[in-house]
């Protein structure tokens, strides 16, 4: 994304060369972590098929919606998020600015994860698969011994930001969107095998039960509030992201069907992710136990998977790379998003702009490093650092200016703004009574209704 974020000039801003090179940009960022690490995570905590069903619902409706209009933003006014609205608006401004925080909190804890998965894939090159899964004299995993350490987690978050900052500074992303075009497919591919394969173990059938049938018991406000932050952070909305991505789209391309190739891919790879996890906590796992490891689930369970797994190494080491490519894409857009949000508000050149990224990344990363470890006794509202960065970001940015976004769509420019430059493609907006049912109605009302409660439930006023 260099040369485009180079160039804020709405005369000379480039584009993507057609339809499927938007599509595949935007399924680079929107596919990372979140599908393969998060969705699983979020599915087991949060009641499993209920999760599934709440999710999917709202993917069609509210993710659907809110794409659309953020891409036709981006498309109409040919800016990033942070001076979009100011250019519609001026007195919506502050949008631009909440929805810029959220990649300035995201991208350092996403580091740490990916270097999880650097520390994994690696194990894999130098053990067997049975000794990654192993528990040790004192009962630590080669995980838990990973993220109790004081050195080894900051290691390979520097390491994961480093490969970040390396790509960005010497500027070859572009070589990275078109490998990673060739590598997804195959991701989507390896991902299926290892949930078929999970699924054929035994008493994996009570893993698929509990992922695939909804049970009305499960239904919370807290549930739809996971659903619901999962889906905006998966396709990369509410934090203007979508927003800059349509700012490089051709006029002649549909938004509606990009739209939904999007999140049929992105939805796609995150249920094959909870198909490989969910089941498989159930054979080789504690499900009372692990059902809850929230951001730590997949790292305990993968493990078992690929020890029970004939040539289980070379599949992990396969998987983990792939898993390596997928977040290192949606790094490399977060990054990029600081980047360019730094560059356009503070009229900061490119590289005083990647530097002062790194020390905010720095500062987030290391407490996010050393939170399930030395420093697990500070804790915020009962969470280590790294969920509570995720919380700010995901439960209580995103919400607000997903809110926001409905309510300047729906009464500020009106949704005919939005689907004018939707037809302006030529194309009819199939879908744009949902969109302005969706936008002007149900999701700010849902969504001021969820936030209220989840504040409320995590300051201890409510129990849900
Ligand atoms: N959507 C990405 C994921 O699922 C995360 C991300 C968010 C990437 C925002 C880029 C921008 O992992």
């Amino acid at each position: 994304m260099s040369e485009k974020n180079n160039s804020n000039n709405s005369n000379d801003r480039s584009s993507f060369s057609g339809k499927l090179g938007f599509v595949l940009a935007a399924a680079g960022s929107a596919v990372g972590l979140g599908n393969l690490w998060r969705f699983p995570y979020c599915v087991a905590q949060y009641g499993g098929g209920m999760f599934l069903l709440l999710y999917v619902i709202l993917a069609v409706t509210f993710g659907f919606s809110l794409m659309v209009a953020e891409i036709a933003i981006g498309r109409k006014t040919r800016l990033s998020a942070i001076v979009a609205f100011d250019k519609l608006k001026p007195e919506y401004s502050f949008i631009g600015v909440l929805a810029s925080l959220v990649p300035i909190i995201i991208t350092p804890y996403y580091a740490v994860i990916g270097g999880w998965v650097l520390k994994f894939l690696w194990s894999y090159i130098t053990l067997p698969a049975s000794a990654v899964a192993a528990t040790n004299e004192n009962g630590m995993t080669l995980f838990s011994e990973l993220i109790s350490s004081p050195t080894e987690p900051i290691v390979w978050f520097l390491f994961f930001l480093g490969i970040t900052i390396f790509i960005i500074a010497i500027g070859v992303e572009k070589g990275i969107e078109k490998s990673s075009k060739v590598l997804m497919p195959i991701l989507v591919i390896l991902i299926a095998v290892v949930a078929i394969y999970s699924c054929t173990l035994p008493n994996a059938i009570n893993g698929i039960k509990y992922y695939l049938i909804p049970r009305s018991k499960d239904l919370s406000v807290k549930t739809v509030l996971s659903a619901m932050t999962q889906l905006f952070y998966s396709l990369s909305l509410a934090m203007g992201i979508m927003i800059t991505y349509g700012s490089y789209m051709k006029k002649n391309i549909n938004i509606e069907t990009s739209v939904w190739q999007i999140e049929i891919f992105d939805t796609a790879i995150a249920f094959w992710a909870g198909l490989a996890i969910i089941p498989a906590v159930f054979a080789c796992g504690n499900p009372t136990n692990d059902l809850k490891a929230g951001p730590t689930l997949m790292f305990i369970i993968l493990p078992k998977l690929f020890a029970t797994m004939k040539a289980g190494r070379i599949v992990a080491i396969v998987f983990f790379f792939l898993v390596f490519f997928a977040a290192l894409t949606s790094s490399i857009s977060l990054y990029e998003t600081c980047v360019s949000i730094i560059q356009d508000k503070f009229k900061q050149k490119r590289t005083p702009s990647i530097v002062f990224t790194f020390f905010i990344c720095i500062i987030i990363g290391f407490l996010s490093s050393l939170g399930y470890g030395p420093l697990s006794m500070i804790t915020f509202l009962g969470m280590q650092f790294l969920d509570l960065f995720d919380f700010l970001s995901n439960s209580v940015l995103m919400p607000i200016v997903a809110f926001f976004t409905c309510i300047f769509v729906g009464y500020v420019i009106k949704p005919k703004a939005i689907i004018d430059e939707v037809e302006s493609s030529g194309h009819e907006f199939t879908l744009k009574k949902l969109f302005t049912v969706v936008i002007k109605y149900v999701a700010p009302i849902l969504i001021i209704i969820i936030l209220i409660a989840s504040l409320l439930q995590a300051f201890g006023k409510i129990t849900m």
